[in-house]
């Protein structure tokens, strides 16, 4: 192992922790850009306390609401400039992922008077890397994604159909301030995909990264666990807020570096499911929910003794006499269960998706992350035509 790990993100975590939005945006000035999603925020009431929690701290607010699911980068160029025109000194992202992922664009976007599509990674020559952004505050409605407190940020292009990242320390947001109260609305099946989107943050890391990490490989397997076990309660029970905080504990650590930290991995998985997002504005965790069992079917067997430690330490499963692939092919039956179990999809064909643009599928996939021969990278690293394999096993 050989790394360095840096993360400045400050993390104010708890129930009631929103009241303090306004003593922390006031650090970094007087007027911030407020961005939310398509309503829920308004819905239940999480908004009108934010503003008053501002509004006390002496922060004047320029909204820009209606950042859909897969925010597209036009949301992105207009919230840049509707910060740019009111002059703000601080952008507060109050939703899901997506909403989160875009301010971070925005911030970043509002010093860029050319396309923000320029900054996310998408096979161009010329990629724009920021030089500067606006400080961001995140306040997650919605336990899943992570992007609270990392540098990571996920867009979508409905002209080219291309959904892709960008990666700078700039968005590392300045503080994430979460309150689990916030999720309790949270329907749900956007619950249980969350459950599968911060598991599979953690699956990607354990499958693909580098050998020798025993330390990361327990960081995994904990977080894996507690998600599951609570993940469970807050799907049963969607007003259980010792769940809710677990669980949003969990998809946190899930991917602000920590877990994978050393372990040189890169999210295949990932990678195929924000195809799949940008041709059918699929729902990211539902997505994954289908995909990740057929991917690991597809790398167990190139890795075996991997999978049958998964399944052995999370689903305590012994040999008894099989080899290692037939111990790792019960360890993912066992996942995809629990996936159902808790709601989610397994099949394409749920989704209304047929194998029809699959070469397409593929070809987009290895946009970015891809090796010499024009593979994805991962362990292993697939052909277009492994792409194909894993989306059929899918169907
Ligand atoms: O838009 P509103 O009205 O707020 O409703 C949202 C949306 O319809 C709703 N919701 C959010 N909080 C709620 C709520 N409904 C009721 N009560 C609440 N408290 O949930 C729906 C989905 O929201 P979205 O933000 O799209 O979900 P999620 O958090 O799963 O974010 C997904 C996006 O993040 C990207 C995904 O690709 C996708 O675009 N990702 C970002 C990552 C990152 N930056 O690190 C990593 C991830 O792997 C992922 O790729
Ligand atoms: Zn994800």
């Amino acid at each position: 192992m050989n790394f360095e790990f840096h993360n400045p993100t400050r993390l104010i975590f708890g129930a009631g922790t929103l009241s303090r939005l306004g003593e922390v945006a006031r650090e970094k000035g007087k007027r911030a850009l407020l961005v939310t999603g398509g309503g829920s925020v308004k819905r239940n009431g999480v908004f009108d306390r934010a503003v008053a929690s501002l509004k006390e701290a002496e922060v004047s607010v320029v909204e820009c609401p209606d950042v859909e699911p897969n925010p597209r980068i036009a949301s992105v160029a207009r919230g840049a400039q509707i910060a740019r025109d009111a002059n703000c000194d601080v952008v507060i992202a109050m939703g899901g992922g997506s909403t989160m992922d875009a301010a971070k664009v925005m911030a970043a976007a509002v010093y860029y008077d050319g396309n923000p599509w320029d900054m996310i990674l998408h096979g161009q020559d010329n990629v724009y890397v920021p030089k500067k952004a606006l400080p961001i505050i995140t306040v997650p409605t919605l336990a899943a994604t992570g992007s609270e407190m990392n540098k990571g940020a996920v867009i979508s292009n409905d002209e080219t159909n291309v959904k892709s990242f960008m990666s700078s320390d700039l968005l590392y947001p300045y503080v994430a301030l979460v309150d689990p109260e916030l999720t309790l609305s949270v329907p749900r099946h956007q619950t249980a995909y969350g459950v599968c989107d911060l598991i599979t943050h953690v699956t990607e890391g354990y499958f693909n990264g580098i050998d020798g990490t025993p330390i990361q490989d327990r960081f995994a397997e904990g977080v894996i666990l507690t998600a599951m076990e609570w993940g469970l309660k807050a799907v049963a029970d969607g007003g259980n807020l010792e769940a809710r905080t677990q669980v949003q504990w969990a998809s946190i650590v899930a991917l602000n570096g920590w877990v994978q930290a050393g372990t040189n991995y890169v999210p295949p998985v990932h990678m195929i499911e924000h195809t799949l997002s940008a041709h059918h504005d699929v729902t990211h965790g539902a997505g994954l929910a289908i995909l990740n069992p057929a991917w690991m079917r597809f790398a167990a067997k190139s890795r075996p003794a991997r999978f049958a430690q998964f399944a052995r330490r999370i689903f305590g499963l012994s040999s008894n006499g099989q080899n290692d692939l037939e111990t790792a092919k019960e360890g993912i039956d066992r996942f995809q269960a629990f996936l159902e179990s808790i709601g989610c999809p397994t099949r394409l064909s749920q989704l209304g998706i047929s194998d029809e643009k699959f070469a397409q599928y593929a070809k987009d996939t290895v946009l970015v992350l891809h090796d010499k021969n024009g593979r994805l990278l991962g362990r292993p690293p697939m052909s277009e035509a492994d792409i194909i394999e894993v989306l059929r096993a899918a169907l």
